[in-house]
Parts: structure tokens; sequence; C-alpha cells
């Protein structure tokens, strides 16, 4: 059996934001994803592994169960939760939680949940805190951040219902990286062609994104031709059912 880990602060912590979105900046869809996108998924983990993450009440009841290896703080006002998941730690607010997930008291929820019986606890410091969502820690937290990790969906989803804050981090002093890398001062994106979930529908936008995301407009070129033919694969309305464009972007504060 795997020994119970304990989590707590380094000395030193930095705080990073973690969010997928469209072209519109579009996150969510009734309570859940408007995409599948797996290595997303895989993304997610290695970016998050070993931190804290910080989440509001609708993401954590969107992914369904404290995620593992990580140490769990949730903002919500309900009690219910906290009596239901005794891995997770609760607080009433963004700096609240920041709080905890800086302090020097490790996280009791593990301590008191998975030290019983004769495996050794191991300790784990982490020194990033990641913030995972939703819409209002992201404004919240997204000024202060020292790191925003994007994953930016080259689609619109016409049928999201909940949307990332307008920031424009080029004005605080940032270096950004991509991946895939920008070929020849164009940008390049992955293709994914799993099976979206019922309900899916992007949009393959119009080539002029300058008004659509976080970065500086110089940054906004198309994708190549023969890579969006394989995402608009049909239907008359530009709208398909099984590929989306994606890269990963890393936004630091300088
Ligand atoms: N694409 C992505 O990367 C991504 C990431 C995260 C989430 N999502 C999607 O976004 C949606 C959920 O996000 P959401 O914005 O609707 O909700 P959310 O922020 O996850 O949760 C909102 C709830 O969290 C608590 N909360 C959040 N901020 C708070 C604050 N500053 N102070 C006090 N309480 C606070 C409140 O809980 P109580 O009502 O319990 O008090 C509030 O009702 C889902 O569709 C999810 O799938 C997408």
């Amino acid at each position: 059996m795997a020994s119970p880990i304990i989590y707590k602060a380094a000395a030193q912590t930095s705080v990073g934001l973690i969010v997928a979105m469209g072209l519109d900046r579009a996150i969510g869809e009734r309570g859940t994803m408007p995409w599948y996108l797996p290595d997303d998924l895989k993304h997610f983990k290695a970016k998050t592994l070993n931190s804290c993450v910080i989440m509001g009440r609708r993401t954590f009841e969107s992914i369904g169960r404290p995620l593992p290896q990580r140490r769990n703080i949730v903002i919500t006002s309900s009690a219910e939760l906290r009596s239901q998941y005794p891995q997770l730690e609760f607080a009433s607010s963004l700096n609240a939680a920041l709080e905890l997930a800086r302090g020097a008291q490790p996280c009791p929820a593990v301590t008191a949940g998975e030290t019983e019986g004769e495996s050794e606890v191991e300790v784990r410091e982490y020194s990033k805190i990641m913030i995972i969502g939703g819409a209002g820690l992201f404004a919240e937290v997204a000024p202060i951040a020292d790191v925003l990790e994007l994953t930016e969906i080259r689609a619109r989803f016409p049928n999201a219902d909940t949307f990332f804050p307008l920031v424009d981090m080029t004005k605080i002093g940032t270096t950004i990286s991509f991946d895939p890398p920008m070929l020849e001062g164009r940008a390049s994106y992955y293709v994914c062609q799993a099976k979206q979930p019922e309900g899916f529908a992007q949009v393959v936008p119009s080539l002029d994104l300058t008004k659509e995301s976080l970065l500086d407009s110089s940054l906004h070129e198309i994708a190549d031709d023969e890579l969006l033919d394989k995402v608009v694969s049909g239907g008359n309305d530009g709208r398909v059912g099984e590929a989306l464009c994606y890269r990963y972007v890393t936004i630091t504060r300088s």
C-alpha cells in the first residue's frame, strides 16, 4: 500500500493559474468543460501534481473528487461539503485559501484521514500554489499571479456559459512561451481528434483573432491551412464534431 502523504508549503511559494479556454474566453458549459481534450488533462496533471490546488465549489463539483497527489483547498460557504470530504480543506475566500496554502500548518485532512495504521507518512513540500478555477477566482488572481498556464483552444463555443475574465497580461510585464512554438512568426497548434461530449458545438473562427485573446495582437497569426482543413471537416455552419485545434501558452510575470 502506498504511504500516506502530507503536504506542506515550502518557505517560498509561487501562485499560478491554470485554465483551458476557447478564443472567446469560454471555459465552462452547464457545469462542465465544453470540450473533451485528453492531452490537456495530462497537461493539467503534469502542471499541478504535488502542488496545492485552490478551486471554487462549482469547479470542485465538476471534477467530482479531490485531486490525488495534491493538496486540495475548496472555497465555499457550504458546510455540507465539509462533512462529505474529509480529504479536502476549505476556505471562505481566496485570501483565506492562500493564507492556508502558504501557512506552516501541513495539510490536516490528509493527516487525519490517511495516517492510521502502520504505514509511514511521507511529507512532501510544495512550492507551487495553483488556482484552477472558476471564473471569479481567475479574475481575482490573474492580476497577482506569477504564472498563467493557458490552453488556448482555437474555436468558439456558442453554448458556453462561463468565461475567463478580461485580463491584459501584456500591460504588467510578461514573458510568453508557446507549445508548440511559433514557426516563422506563425502560431502553430496541436490537433486533437478525440470524440467530443454530447451537445458539443464549436465554431472555427474567422481569422481576425486580435480582439479575443490575452496576448498581443501581433502574435495572432492563423494556423496552417493544411491543419485547419483537418479541423474544419464538414458542416455548412462551420461546426465540427471531432477535432480540436489547441496550443499551450505560458505567461510568466517578468
Ligand atoms: N476550462 C477550464 O480550465 C475550467 C477551469 C475551472 C472551471 N471550469 C468550468 O467553470 C465552471 C465552474 O466555474 P464557476 O465560475 O461557475 O464557479 P466556481 O468559481 O468554481 O465556484 C463558485 C462557487 O465557489 C465559491 N467561491 C468562488 N469564489 C469565491 C470567493 N472569492 N469568495 C467566496 N466564495 C467563492 C462559492 O461557493 P458557495 O456558493 O458554496 O459559497 C461560489 O458559488 C464549470 O463549468 C467548470 O467546468 C473550467
